[in-house]
């Protein structure tokens, strides 16, 4: 059974969807069953530059230390979601652009997640 907001990768050509309505089949691309994206977290190897960073002036940066932003190695998207799950704010990045976005409110509670086409998706919590 899938669950509200859980992201999901083929592994044979790429797809990431993201799970909208929960519904009992099994997610296949590809001919094949999608890889569920569980999120790294701080504590972790790179954590450095792939956690979630909340700024003094209100923005989330990936990284405390600046993830690259090549067209190798860069983040895809930031997303935000509110405590109740009923608010999400995704952040789409041009490769070589710089991975700082989403200005929130001081006093908002909720997770940002991000993916990196490397090491995959990173979460931290506010
Ligand atoms: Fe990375």
């Amino acid at each position: 059974m899938t669950k509200h907001l859980e992201l999901y990768k083929c592994e044979v050509c790429g797809n990431i969807v993201q799970v909208m309505n929960e519904g009992f089949g099994e997610l296949v691309c590809c001919n094949k069953p999608m890889t569920l994206l569980k999120p790294h977290s701080k504590d972790e190897e790179k954590m450095e530059k792939h956690v979630p960073f909340f700024t003094q002036d209100n923005k989330i940066q990936i990284g405390s230390e600046l993830h690259p932003a090549t067209v190798e190695h860069h983040i895809d998207f930031i997303q935000t979601v509110t405590e109740d799950k009923m608010r999400v704010l995704t952040t789409f990045l041009h490769p070589t652009e710089e991975p700082v976005s989403n200005i929130y409110e001081e006093d908002e509670h909720f997770k940002a997640f991000e993916y990196c086409n490397i090491h995959g998706l990173w979460v931290n919590e506010k």
